[in-house]
């Protein structure tokens, strides 16, 4: 398939998780925006300085910074037989942009309650090493690696409730906007992370 697909939906609903059974069974790329700003803020660029005091308050980061880090991301070779997106665009002026320089062929949309949400960010833990997302109840680490987890510095109660409140505002509508073009792929997230997997995988494959 050529194209790029869209992985949509609330924070902490699964699109990190979810998005290497996409990568495998189409092989494009995944973009993950949150990744691309971690490793700014991590290496104290100029962009990473601005970026961080909008991500750890839970607001989204101005459309033109992020626009720019896309445009430069898709310069990349790999990216010539589309991407999958992850956490981009989250807002309608984003989208309008990456409209004119990328070709969209489906937006995967993993919809889950508010009230699942807080729980799965709260418990969330990283392996610095691997990348690897684990959950403190929902999908814990091996014994053995459990000492070196980390946990987002967003990963908060109170930001939480921010970040839903920008998803609510500036990236839901743009989940109705993808609708009206006939992209919008809908998948219940609200099950184990394996069923929500064979849902993912069978929305791919029904492309
Ligand atoms: P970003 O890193 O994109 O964060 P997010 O959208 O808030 O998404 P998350 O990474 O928190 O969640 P996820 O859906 O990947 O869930 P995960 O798979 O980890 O963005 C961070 C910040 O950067 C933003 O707040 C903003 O400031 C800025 N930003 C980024 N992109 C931007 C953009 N385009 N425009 C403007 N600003 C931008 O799962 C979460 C947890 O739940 C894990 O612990 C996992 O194990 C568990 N879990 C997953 N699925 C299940 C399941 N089915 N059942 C139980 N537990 C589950």
């Amino acid at each position: 398939m050529t194209g790029s697909i869209v992985l949509f939906g609330p924070p902490g609903a699964g699109k990190g998780t979810q998005a290497s059974i996409i990568v495998d069974l189409t092989g494009k790329p995944q973009i993950s925006t949150g990744d691309m700003l971690r490793s700014s803020v991590s290496k104290g660029t100029e962009l990473g300085l601005e970026a961080k005091t909008y991500m750890e308050s839970g607001k989204l980061v101005p459309d033109q910074v992020i626009i720019g880090l896309i445009e430069q991301r898709l310069e990349q070779s790999d990216a010539s037989g589309g991407v999958l997106f992850d956490g981009f665009p989250r807002t309608i002026p984003q989208a309008e942009a990456l409209e004119k320089i990328t070709n969209v062929s489906a937006v995967i949309s993993i919809e889950v309650p508010d009230d699942d949400i807080v729980s799965r960010i709260v418990g969330r833990r990283m392996d610095p090493e691997t990348g690897e997302i684990f959950h403190v109840s929902f999908k814990p680490a091996p014994t053995e690696i459990q000492g070196r987890l980390i946990q987002r510095k967003d990963d908060t109660e109170e930001t939480v409730r921010n970040r839903l409140a920008a998803y609510h505002e500036q990236t839901k509508p743009l989940g109705d906007w993808y609708g009206e073009r006939g992209l919008l792929i809908p998948v219940d997230g609200s099950g184990t992370i394996e069923e929500v997997g064979k849902s993912v995988e069978a929305a791919v494959k029904s492309l």
